[in-house]
């Protein structure tokens, strides 16, 4: 049987670590681009040799020539510079369009029938560079956010709890940023709703800390943005379409009437398989939350004209 096949653009910290959960999961066999020529290929035969000690077969590679990574099933883009303290995501669009266009146009052409996860910032204006520049249809078009912000959330709660993080589960939709809409309604530690375990108060602050997740990062480590979480995030969704898991993930997908978005790339539940993005789950929302969910919608809209405007310029 023919191994999958993951592509991961982008070979720095979220790239690499993608790699190296993507490899110890043995999900498929893994190439590892980027433009600094040794550094994709150093990466990638580092990881290989910790293979026997860590017992996975996946073949490694390392390239700058997209010739390698030819018929991949997924490919997950993370090329870009990351923000720097005081920088919101917003900040990086200009720089980043120009950057994910020109790695998208040179995978698709190669991997014409992947699935492609944006993990570049700001996330959603780069969801939709890459569904731009593709042509690919929106159920191979996902954006990773959703994922990372619900672990954060998860986290928080688990560690104010006292409970398993796995029993957590959560919901968070809109956009990547600073507007994205926790549900703690839908929140609940095995089953049983999150407010029975804690104040409204205090979820009111957990709420907080997971919409800043990426700046609290950001602003401790100083120099870049977070890695570990954002990778193992992408590599969750691409092991659900690799595998057929057919898990359910907020992602940033393709809302046509779904939630009344009209026609852009949002954070909500979706059900991920083979094909890629199979469903999108619509949840009721009551008017607070779907006015939180609008304001985050509105932003993500602002975010694509921008991407916009930066792409007719190329
Ligand atoms: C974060 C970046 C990766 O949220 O967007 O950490």
């Amino acid at each position: 049987m023919r191994r999958a096949k993951l592509t991961i653009i982008g070979a720095g910290n979220v790239g690499a670590t993608c790699a190296h959960w993507a490899a110890s999961k043995e999900l498929a066999d893994i190439v590892l681009v980027d433009i600094v020529d040794g550094m994709p290929q150093g990466k990638a035969l580092d990881l290989f040799q910790s293979s026997p000690v860590e017992g996975f077969d996946c073949k490694l590679t390392g390239t700058t020539d997209y010739a390698d990574t030819a018929n991949s099933d997924v490919i997950i883009i993370t090329s870009g510079i990351p923000r720097k303290p005081g920088m919101s995501r917003d900040d990086l669009l200009n720089t980043n369009v120009k950057i994910v266009a020109e790695v998208t146009k040179k995978a698709v052409a190669a991997s014409p029938n992947a699935v492609l996860i944006v993990v570049s910032n700001p996330l959603d204006a780069m969801v939709y560079t890459a569904a731009k520049v593709s042509g690919f249809p929106p159920s191979r078009v996902l954006g990773q956010a959703g994922v990372l912000d619900a672990a954060r959330y998860r986290a928080f709660i688990a560690a104010e709890v006292g409970c398993s993080v796995e029993d957590v589960n959560a919901l968070l939709l809109g956009g990547h940023g600073d507007d994205m809409v926790p549900l703690p309604r839908y929140t609940t530690i095995c089953g049983v709703p999150v407010t029975q375990f804690m104040s409204a108060g205090k979820l009111d602050e957990i709420v907080k800390r997971t919409r800043n997740g990426g700046a609290e990062i950001v602003n401790l480590l100083k120099t870049g943005s977070a890695y570990y979480a954002p990778a193992s995030s992408s590599v969750a969704m691409a092991e659900s379409i690799i595998r057929d898991k057919k898990r359910v993930l907020a992602c940033a997908a393709y809302c046509g009437k779904e939630y009344g978005v009209g026609g852009y790339y949002v954070g909500v539940p979706c059900i991920l398989g083979k094909g890629g993005m199979e469903k999108i789950i619509e949840v009721d929302l009551d008017a607070r939350e779907r006015e939180m969910f609008n304001t985050s919608v509105l932003h993500v809209k602002e975010l694509s004209a921008a991407a916009e405007k930066v792409l007719a310029t190329l």
